[in-house]
């Protein structure tokens, strides 16, 4: 017999078909001389329901098992429901149960669980409705991502997880090591002798891919990468994770404008086919996390976005009838609560901001002519602040060098990035998504460590 998943039967599934399916039972309803099981095996929100008839003949022995939580094999013949909430239903012939689950210890019971309580049993939590819309949205967005870039001939490209420097420059990296660290060599100066570590030079886990991914665009014209990084920044937030994943799109032969473009229809793009291919878990976002999650779908595929200057945005913010915790003026890195204020109060979609004061961003970022500015995009996103942080760089090699120093940072260890303004340098431009932001975005879900699977934050790396 054909094992099919319970989404494709409840979407096309037709009365009379000799069907086996396997998964986990959610509920087990019993009345008098049978019992109604609905089962889920992660391929959609809906479950489909499987009706065991009393007489069915190992029935009494494995009724006791079907508890919440059971796996389960059902073999069976597909009737049109004649219940309320579902075209078709299995009726079984024969079930096998691969392993029980105790209801007197099993943690997931019927009732409704906080996002707190689940976090606590990260193993188990992808059984709930909730989370299980999430993953599939997420899966759904990856996928998206990947169309995107493919149909425009970008090359996929591998960046380092292991990497000597830090692209940010901003210092937050988690070190890599093989000392054992009750015992780690140490120099004549008592300093750490790097000289003796694996690498023989300090190693840290990347930041980000852009780097890397300029010395391939370098190559290859349009690359991107999608792929985890990690910030030890120690930011308990609702928007922070230590393990993240990241899309870096680079652009050789691009400019600021043309990076806000592609931004732009990216993001477009990835909403368009999320909507289009999980439509049940978006209305369920809608119904049950957040009543705007359509509506912002929909703002974001059909209206443009709002772009002006860091300068522009803070006379806006100076005028605001609010009182932010953090006082504006021009030089202020925006905080959360200035990103927010903008795109959900004054223009009600997302906005781009462009051209950033140089003391508060990457050295790599295009110097303007004002020397005071540099060409940096930021895309804030209501609710969540900065979605996409983005720069057409820096191609002038003088120029780089110079910025390089004035943050404090050692020219000689980007001695292979500064080459590549040597050799056949070009103007170009990139951004980074970060993609639990993205997915956070969509789906409504209010806090970041529960848009990915495992989460890696301060004080939690358990699962
Ligand atoms: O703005 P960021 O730091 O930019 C870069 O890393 C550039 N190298 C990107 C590039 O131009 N290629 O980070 C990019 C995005 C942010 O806009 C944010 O969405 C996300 O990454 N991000 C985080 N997401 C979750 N947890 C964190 N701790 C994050 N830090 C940044
Ligand atoms: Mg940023």
């Amino acid at each position: 017999m054909v094992n099919r998943r319970i989404a494709e039967i409840l979407r096309s599934g037709q009365p009379d078909e000799q069907i086996a399916i396997k998964g986990w039972v959610r509920t087990r309803r019993e009345s008098k001389g049978f019992a109604f099981l609905e089962v889920n095996d992660g391929s959609s929100l809906a479950n489909l329901q499987v009706v065991l008839n009393a007489d069915m003949p190992n029935y009494a022995e494995v009724i006791k098992q079907l508890n919440t939580g059971a796996s389960l094999e059902v073999a069976g013949i597909l009737v049109a429901s004649p219940g309320k909430g579902q075209r078709i239903e299995l009726q079984a012939s024969n079930v096998t149960v691969y392993g029980d689950a105790d209801p007197k210890t099993y943690p997931l019971q019927k009732k409704g669980h906080s996002f707190e309580f689940l976090r606590e049993i990260g193993h188990l939590r992808s059984r709930t409705n909730s989370f299980g819309a999430v993953f599939r949205v997420r899966n759904a967005c990856a996928r998206a991502i990947h169309q995107f870039f493919q149909e425009r001939g970008f090359l996929w490209i591998h960046t380092p997880i292991i990497s000597a420097s830090d692209c940010e420059g901003a210092g937050e990296m988690f070190a890599v090591t093989s000392f054992n660290l009750k015992d780690v060599p140490l120099t004549e100066a008592k300093e750490v002798d790097y000289s003796k570590d694996f690498f023989g030079k300090p190693a840290y886990l990347t930041v980000s891919g852009q780097l890397e991914a300029e010395v391939m665009a370098m190559a290859f014209s349009n690359v991107y990468t999608f792929g985890p990084t990690f910030r030890a920044e120690n930011s308990n937030t609702s928007r922070h994770l230590a393990e993240f994943w990241m899309v870096e799109p680079e652009m050789a032969f691009c400019d600021l404008q043309g990076d806000m473009d592609l931004a732009e229809a990216f993001l477009k793009h990835v909403f368009k086919y999320v909507m289009e291919t999980c439509p049940e878990d978006m209305a369920f976002f809608n119904e049950r996390i957040d009543k705007s999650v359509l509506a912002t779908a929909d703002n974001i595929i059909n209206n443009q976005f709002e772009r002006l200057t860091y300068t522009d945005a803070i006379a806006l913010l100076e005028k605001a009838d609010k009182q932010f915790q953090y006082p504006v003026k021009w030089g202020l890195d925006l905080q959360s609560e200035h990103e927010r204020y903008l795109a959900e109060e004054v223009f009600k979609k997302p906005v781009i901001l462009t051209d950033y004061p140089t003391e508060i961003k990457a050295f790599y970022m295009r110097l303007n002519d004002d020397e005071k500015t540099v060409r940096a995009m930021d895309i804030l996103a209501p609710k969540i602040g900065e979605i996409i942080g983005g720069s057409q760089r820096e191609e002038r090699l003088d120029v780089l060098e110079r910025r390089i120093k004035a943050q404090g940072l050692n020219s000689e260890d980007y001695w292979w990035y500064l080459d590549l303004r040597r050799y056949g340098t070009v103007p170009h431009a990139g951004f980074g998504l970060g993609f639990e932001r993205l997915v956070q975005f969509m789906t409504g879900m209010g806090n970041i460590r529960d848009v990915i699977p495992f989460p890696r934050a301060p004080l939690t790396v358990e699962f």
